[in-house]
């Protein structure tokens, strides 16, 4: 499906002028086209004012609005307003409202208090779905639809007895018979056989720990109940406006909806990116989600629908962004895939929660630094129509299975709560990012044979079918590096017998005999070729049956011990890692080298992220200044610097948080369905 918009970068935000008097909205529109905004999204939280009363609808003030924003030439990403429900349905029907683990029912008051499993609350949200595409389908400015808004984000469980009851049919659907469930759970650890599914209950706040196993179904089972949501919604506006795209807005890295799942429902994948301008580690967790966002849609460019133009208001402190932050984090999504840099919101509210939150257009109107900087970039982006659906090429994947993360990520009984997923994640995503080697995400199942290397930062939870698919991977030539604590139990969380790395024993040639997880603040030497690594988290008493030690740990318990492995199997390579590095530079670059990766960052300017995003026509090479100084960045072809038109030759100067994009030839890309 083509995706809605108009050619070219999207550029806009949330806009919602239901909370203004309507001689407002003019001009809205009028600065709206200052600034250069071509897309604006309406109507996410309208139900009760789009249906004041039961089955009484009153679209005029939506129609309206519409109408103003499409005679301007903005085109319309449409919500289906049912991210709220109206005070009415709530009272008429209180068991809408969501159960937390303790029991308490939650109060009408903020937004999303809904059960997910609730049939009155999807009745009711489907009828409106059909009201809004009855009525919208077919308007001409309405580009993309937008179902309910980030699924998931106030309330991703709910333990009432509807929500129990579901648990308990999706139970029945997944084991069929009572005896499988007790089987696949290890129900005689600690006396719990069930006789029959409507035993099994939600798990609520319990006497002590819980199965892990039935934690795991329970965390699959909340992603699949709001899916269901999702679709049941999605299902109408297909049938009434088939033409019309449809997307949920995702959360960037968000740990209780698995998004392998969702994404491939949606038509575009796209995103709500809030990184915190006092964390100088931000932009590279942002580039990792953005990473994983046009992983999520199969390498097909995604949008990032959601950002600050400049502080948030739900942080403890909300920093601005600096001068030039905004533009720079706005074209790395634009330089990692996303067709468009969109906001939230447009005007600056006069009541409620978000009064503080920044605005496209703040409280002091268009003579601000926040309305300018929104202006530049709209009218650079405007010229920059050429990107728009062009692919990035990665060459190395990362492995990425949440139900690994919910796994781990588990509260209780685990040898040390530091190691949880994005923990492991982290030392290796960065080190990728330091060295200038891009990266998608993967599921173990994935295609892997068009990477030339694959990091699986940690699969404690690995299903055998998956280990098989690595051992070939292998086998025929991919280089694979592993991770600690992985291959330790299956995918009911059943350890793998003889202990970690289960499955992937025969590939790695290694044994864990025994986990050593460290203390905050503990670290361990490894001895790697010369250089310097520290052991942070976690540690292993590692075994290496018939594999070469690379790396082996110095002082401690562990003195002397292997550390890291490296196994030539078939025409390809498995490497184990023990244990998490502080840094992973100098684990990975020997074996991106080893793999025929090419490495750009370590001879490029620190703080300068460099991207190339190409479509049949032309390659954009984006430099992106991270640092606050000005910085010169040497550049291996020659093209034109669109920000100033001027030819480059062998190097750009860059300011403190400067920009450049360079037009430079056509580049291949590998992408399903596209030709190099
Ligand atoms: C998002 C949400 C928006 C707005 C924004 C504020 O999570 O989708 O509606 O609340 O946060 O940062």
């Amino acid at each position: 499906m083509r995706i809605g918009w108009p050619a070219g970068l999207a550029f806009g935000g949330d806009y919602n002028p239901e909370q203004w008097p309507e001689d407002v909205w003019s001009d809205d529109v009028a600065l709206m086209r200052r600034a250069g905004v071509t897309m604006a999204t309406v109507g996410v939280f309208g139900w009760s004012m789009l249906e004041p009363e039961p089955g009484r609808f009153d679209f005029g003030w939506l129609d309206r609005a519409i109408e103003t924003l499409g005679a301007a030439g903005i085109s319309v990403c449409l919500g289906t307003a049912t991210a709220t429900p109206p005070p009415w349905l709530v009272s008429q029907y209180p068991d809408v409202r969501p159960v937390t683990a303790d029991g308490v029912r939650l109060e009408f008051g903020s937004r999303q208090g809904y059960c997910p499993s609730s049939p009155t609350f999807r009745e009711h949200a489907t009828r409106l779905a059909r009201a809004m595409a009855d009525r919208y389908g077919t308007n001409p400015a309405v580009k993309l639809w937008h179902i309910s808004n980030e699924y998931g984000d106030h309330i991703s469980e709910c333990f009432c007895e509807v929500s129990e009851g579901h648990f308990r049919r999706w139970l029945a659907d997944r084991y069929g018979v009572i005896g499988a469930l007790n089987e696949a759970w290890g129900t005689r650890h600690w006396g719990q056989v069930y006789r029959s599914f409507d035993e099994v209950p939600a798990p609520r706040r319990m006497p002590g720990p819980g199965s892990p196993s039935h934690a795991l179904d329970w965390r699959r089972f909340c992603s699949d109940a709001l899916l269901d949501l999702m679709l049941a919604e999605k299902r109408v506006l297909q049938e009434v406006s088939p033409q019309l795209p449809v997307t949920t807005n995702f959360m960037s890295m968000f740990y209780s909806m698995d998004y392998w799942r969702w994404a491939r429902e949606l038509d575009v994948v796209t995103d709500d990116a809030y990184p915190d301008p006092a964390d100088p580690h931000a932009h590279v967790d942002a580039a990792r989600n953005y990473d994983l966002m046009r992983s999520l849609g199969r390498g097909r460019p995604w949008l990032l629908l959601e950002q600050a133009p400049s502080a948030v208001s739900w942080r403890p402190v909300n920093l601005p962004k600096p001068p030039g932050v905004m533009r720079l984090w706005s074209y790395q999504a634009i330089a990692r895939g996303s067709d468009g840099a969109m906001f939230f919101q447009w005007r600056a509210p006069r009541f409620g929660s978000e009064l503080h939150h920044s605005t496209m257009l703040p409280a002091a109107g268009p003579n601000s630094r926040t309305f300018r900087e929104i202006c530049q970039l709209g009218s650079e982006l405007g010229a920059l129509d050429g990107v728009a659906g062009g692919r990035i090429d990665a060459d190395v994947a990362i492995l990425l299975d949440w139900d690994n993360w919910w796994a781990l990520d588990a509260e209780q009984s685990m040898p040390s709560v530091r190691m949880r997923w994005q923990a492991a994640l982290r030392p290796f995503y960065d080190a990728l990012y330091e060295l200038g080697v891009t990266a998608d995400f993967a599921r173990p199942d994935d295609d892997l044979g068009r990477y030339r290397m694959v990091v699986v930062p940690n699969s404690y939870l690995l299903r055998e079918s998956d280990a098989a698919k690595l051992a070939d991977y292998v086998e025929s030539g991919g280089h694979l590096l592993v991770g600690p604590f992985s291959g330790v139990v299956d995918e009911h969380c059943r350890a793998h017998p003889g202990g970690a790395p289960g499955p992937l024993a025969d590939l790695l040639r290694v044994r864990v005999e025994e986990v050593w997880p460290l203390t905050e603040g503990a670290g361990v030497a490894i001895d790697l070729e010369g250089s310097g690594v520290e052991a942070r988290i976690w540690t292993e008493w590692l075994r290496a049956d018939d594999a070469d030690v690379v790396a082996r740990y110095r002082g401690g318990p562990l003195d002397g011990m292997p550390a890291m492995t490296r196994r030539v199997h078939g025409s390809g390579v498995a490497h184990y890692v023990s244990f998490l590095p502080e840094d992973a530079t100098s684990i990975l670059e020997p074996a991106l080298h080893d793999a025929g990766v090419r490495a750009t960052g370590r001879a490029a300017v620190r703080g300068v992220e460099q991207l190339v995003r190409g479509t049949k026509a032309a390659s954009y090479l984006f430099l992106l200044n991270h640092n606050h100084t000005a910085a010169t960045v040497p550049i291996d072809a020659p093209g034109t610097d669109l920000m100033t038109g001027a030819a480059v030759a062998d190097a750009v100067e860059l300011p403190g948080y400067g920009v450049a994009v360079v037009l430079r030839g056509a580049v291949g890309t590998r992408y399903e369905g596209e030709e190099a």
